[in-house]
């Protein structure tokens, strides 16, 4: 078991929901501009995001390295009356399959290298959708994590997605889901 496994095995284990049941709120506003087919949730969580592509359409593999936060997406999945794939995976390996996805979805979890497997996986005219921290958020003291490089620097999505064509963009600090946090969110297309 990696150290990362057992951390969020850990967090993940506990009979409340640690990130909560509710889409994140970037995702469910911008619903509207992401076409129904197969998406791809990376590291899912406790599946708040899959469950709400699956309420909206989409056919939903979720996938983490967490089999206690899996358990808690098909226990949501359940509670919701939809269907998802969990595929136990550790990211630092992971392939992802050669132009599966109408959307990948990438929240809160930032693995640079991730990116380009990320445009392999995407067909053609498919979306990502994309937030997390940027630096200003260590500045807030509202959670989040420890080390500098989970945090992106200023327009860095703009540079890892450079290949793609980007639809939406923002970066500053937002009071969304109860709480302040600084956050850089995307959506690109695979030209
Ligand atoms: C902050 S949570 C984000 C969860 C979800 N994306 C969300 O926004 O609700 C980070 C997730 O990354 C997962 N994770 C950490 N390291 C991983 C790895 N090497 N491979 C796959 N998942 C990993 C954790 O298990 C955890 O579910």
């Amino acid at each position: 078991m990696t150290a990362d496994q057992k951390r969020w095995d850990e967090r993940f284990g506990r009979k409340e929901f640690a990130l909560g049941k509710d889409p994140n709120p970037f995702l469910k506003k911008h619903i509207h501009l992401l076409s129904r087919g197969k998406a791809l949730d990376l590291a899912t969580g406790e599946g708040r995001n899959a469950v709400f592509l699956a309420q909206n359409g989409f056919e939903v593999d979720a996938v983490d390295i967490s089999e206690k936060g899996l358990k808690k997406v098909r226990a949501l999945a359940r509670e919701k009356g939809v269907e998802i794939n969990t595929v136990l995976v550790d990211l630092d390996q992971y392939q992802i399959e050669k132009e599966r996805y109408d959307l990948i979805a990438n929240f809160y979890f930032l693995k640079r290298r991730l990116i380009p497997r990320i445009g392999t996986g995407l067909k053609k005219g498919g979306k990502v959708i994309f937030e997390t921290y940027i630096l200003e958020h260590r500045t807030l003291g509202t959670g989040g994590p420890k080390q500098a490089k989970y945090f992106l620097k200023p327009n860095e999505p703009l540079r890892l997605f450079k290949k793609f064509r980007i639809q939406f963009y923002r970066e500053g600090i937002f009071r969304e889901g109860g709480r302040k946090k600084a956050v850089a969110s995307l959506i690109a297309e695979k030209t």
